[in-house]
């Protein structure tokens, strides 16, 4: 498949890498330009203009910042077709967003992000953490292979994201509609805890729209508590060899989950 990647950051990089050794084409793209984007190997890969990323592709992969997507140009989808979904793996966070009302007072991050973009989304690859996402993918039957969760309306356009999500190394966990996606936001049982397929079920049976905003708050104060090394870490995605991410556990306890 021919796939755009809007954002080339920690996970646009990791998925350009993963999907491009599956043999996918991938063109990549960020706010600053071509020239600004560079890969270890590039095999299969090309960074090109943002506008280039939504053209005579077969899928669309959109994982920048979710307060950034105002700045996307208006046009951005109109010369791509229907079918082709559109998949994005953002989460809304008020620290680095801005305060969105609308999310704050219930909508969900998913249907506020096909409001601004114009056409529907599907909505994965947004709880699991940049480490695991890029260290801890297994082949398909592994036991203990993580799931990601999935949500959208088109049956095809999902079945194609759940797709590339095994090819990334992962199983996909279907959470319904888009409506329904406020299930693997941040503060879901859900959300960044490393979860199986067979583990998901009760998690997900778990998330409670009346406290997930007050979870996810309290899950913020206290990543902002592992300090200032571990957000270098993070941030850089220059993991040292013996790196765990404390996020795991801490997510698991905070949801009331066994720890791993
Ligand atoms: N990191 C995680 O653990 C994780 C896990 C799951 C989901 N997510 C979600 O996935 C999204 C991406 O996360 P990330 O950690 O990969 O972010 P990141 O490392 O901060 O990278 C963000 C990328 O988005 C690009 N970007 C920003 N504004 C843009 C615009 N208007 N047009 C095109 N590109 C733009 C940036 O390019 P410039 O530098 O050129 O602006 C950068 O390449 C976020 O919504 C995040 O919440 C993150």
């Amino acid at each position: 498949m021919k796939i755009g990647i809007i954002g080339a950051g920690l996970i646009g990089k990791t998925l350009a890498q993963k999907l491009s050794d599956k043999g996918h084409q991938i063109l990549i793209a960020n706010s600053r330009g071509p020239h600004t984007i560079e890969f270890e190997n590039d095999k299969g890969i090309k960074a090109v203009e943002l506008v280039e990323t939504a053209k005579n592709v077969d899928a669309v992969i959109v994982t920048i910042p979710f307060g950034k997507v105002v700045d996307l140009p208006q046009d951005l989808f109109s010369e791509l077709d229907r079918n082709v979904p559109v998949i994005e793996t953002m989460n809304y966070f008020p620290a680095r967003d801005g305060i969105i009302e609308k999310i704050e007072n219930g909508k969900a991050h998913s249907v506020w992000v096909q409001e601004q973009l114009g056409r529907p989304v599907i909505k994965a690859f947004n709880n699991i953490v940049a480490h695991s996402f890029a260290k801890f993918g297994q082949l398909a039957g592994t036991p203990g292979r993580i799931a990601l969760t999935i949500a959208g309306d088109d049956e095809s356009q999902k079945n194609i994201a759940k797709k590339l999500i095994d090819e990334t190394g992962f199983d996909s966990y279907d959470t319904g509609s888009i409506a329904e996606s406020w299930r693997q936001q941040p503060g879901s049982p859900v959300y960044c805890t490393d979860l199986t397929t067979e583990e998901m079920k009760n998690a997900l049976a778990r998330a409670d729209k009346k406290t997930i905003i007050l979870t996810r708050d309290l899950e913020a104060e206290k990543v902002a508590e592992l300090g200032e090394e571990y957000m270098n870490i993070i941030v850089s995605g220059n993991y040292p060899g013996n790196f765990s991410d404390p996020v795991i556990n801490l997510f698991r306890s905070i949801n009331g989950l066994p720890l791993r």
